[in-house]
């Protein structure tokens, strides 16, 4: 553990560190400090970290930075203010009726685990979306999805603590207006709201979601007769295991960019270049490019300069080899936009968080 001076309170029940090393605390593995640095593992504890940061003349008023698991974040230099990590355990059954099951977790529980703990329990609907790293705090930020299946498939409602107000609010379905890889939290109440736990509905007769081609593929080669929520987390393993790259061995956040809309006009105009450009037909008539597909045209994929690079087999995620600053990570990924740009006049946003 990196990090300099601790600052107690009288009573000893608040540790704040300084100029606290987050390398172990973002996939990047990016070597930057945070000013101050904090855990939580419960509500009280959040609202004493707060009120004893505003107490110090040092700490008072300055940005406060929630950190989860660190996995969809680029840190392009050191944090000012006070990071607070998110760290609320605990999972429970709160409620039941004929069709479903009602789960809340604490902000701070790993998303996997969960995901195994309602497998094991044969509670349905969260199993396509295996191995997503992060935590249960960070699920609705971006409505993570994967493989035909979104977050808000399984939310149903949410406690966030109000920053400035200290007081826990609950957001319903509608409150959040998930969208692909977007959430309220992420626009208008953007840095507003601590979310300290989720509840999610689960059912409890599964309705199986193979309509993701490779899903499919995978279970017949892992030759998988009866369908079960088991064999299509194992089948989702499998080919995330086979792409992308686990961040404990090189440094990464998922995919860098999202994959980009748009209108029929200009696919018909692309393809017509690119015969083979992979486009998804979305229900507002909009197609949805595969970025990656864009990136690999541009002659990106498995390019590496210095230790930032763009994974060899995954052309959407941005790697850090070892000693990249999120600097030049980012600067890679403007890189990629002016070409991407360039060539098929399609604008690339980025995903992940940049801090
Ligand atoms: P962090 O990176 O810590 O935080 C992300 C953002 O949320 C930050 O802005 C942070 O301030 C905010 N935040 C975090 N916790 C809270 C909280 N409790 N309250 C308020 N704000 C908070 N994502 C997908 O959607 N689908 C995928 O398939 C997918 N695959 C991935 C594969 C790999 C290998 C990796 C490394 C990442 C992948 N991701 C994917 C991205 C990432 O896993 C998710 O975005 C995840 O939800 C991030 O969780 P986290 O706890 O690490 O969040
Ligand atoms: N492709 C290429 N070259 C590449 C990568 C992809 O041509 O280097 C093409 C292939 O044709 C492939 C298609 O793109 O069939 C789609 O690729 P893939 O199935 O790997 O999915 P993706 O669109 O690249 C999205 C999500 C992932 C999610 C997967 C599975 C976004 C931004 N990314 O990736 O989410 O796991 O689908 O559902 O929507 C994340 O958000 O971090 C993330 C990993």
């Amino acid at each position: 553990m990196a990090g300099g001076r601790i600052i107690t309170t009288a009573h000893h029940k608040t540790m704040i560190k300084e100029n606290f090393s987050l390398k172990k605390y973002n996939t990047f593995g990016i070597d930057c400090t945070a000013q101050y640095f904090a855990e939580f593992n419960s509500v009280e504890k959040l609202r004493e970290q707060l009120e004893y940061a505003q107490l110090s003349t040092v700490i008072y008023q300055l940005k406060t930075f929630i950190l989860g698991g660190g996995s969809n974040i680029l840190l392009t230099g050191d944090v000012e203010g006070l990071v607070l990590k998110n760290d609320i355990k605990g999972i429970e059954k709160v409620a039941d009726d004929a069709n479903s099951v009602f789960i809340k977790a604490g902000a701070g529980v790993q998303w996997h685990k969960l995901v195994l703990y309602c497998i094991q329990n044969n509670f349905a609907g969260m199993e396509n979306l295996s191995l997503i790293p992060g935590n249960v705090g960070a699920s609705p930020m971006q409505n993570i999805g994967a493989y035909g299946v979104e977050l808000k498939d399984v939310f149903y409602e949410l406690e966030a603590f109000h920053l400035q107000e200290k007081k826990l609010v609950t957001f319903s379905l509608n409150d959040c207006h998930f969208g692909y890889r977007e959430s309220v939290f992420k626009r208008q109440l953007k840095n507003q709201f601590v979310i300290t736990s989720v509840t999610y509905r689960l059912n409890k007769v599964p309705h199986f979601n193979t309509s993701y081609g490779a899903i499919e593929q995978e279970l017949q080669a892992m030759g998988v007769r009866e369908l079960s929520i088991q064999a299509i987390s194992q089948a989702v393993i499998n080919i995330r295991s086979s792409k992308l790259p686990d961040p404990s061995v090189i440094g990464n956040a998922g995919s860098f960019f999202k994959n980009p809309e748009i209108d029929q006009q200009q696919f018909e105009h692309i393809k017509e270049i690119y015969a083979n450009v992979v486009g998804y037909a979305l229900d507002n008539g909009n197609v949805k490019l595969a970025a990656g597909w864009l990136i690999e045209q541009c002659g990106w994929k498995g390019y590496r300069k210095g230790d930032a690079g763009c994974h060899v087999k995954q052309a959407l995620v941005l790697v850090n080899y070892g000693n990249a600053s999120g600097q030049e990570i980012f600067d890679l990924s403007s890189e990629i936009i002016a070409s991407v740009q360039r060539k098929f006049e399609v604008m690339l946003e980025r995903e992940v968080n940049i801090i």
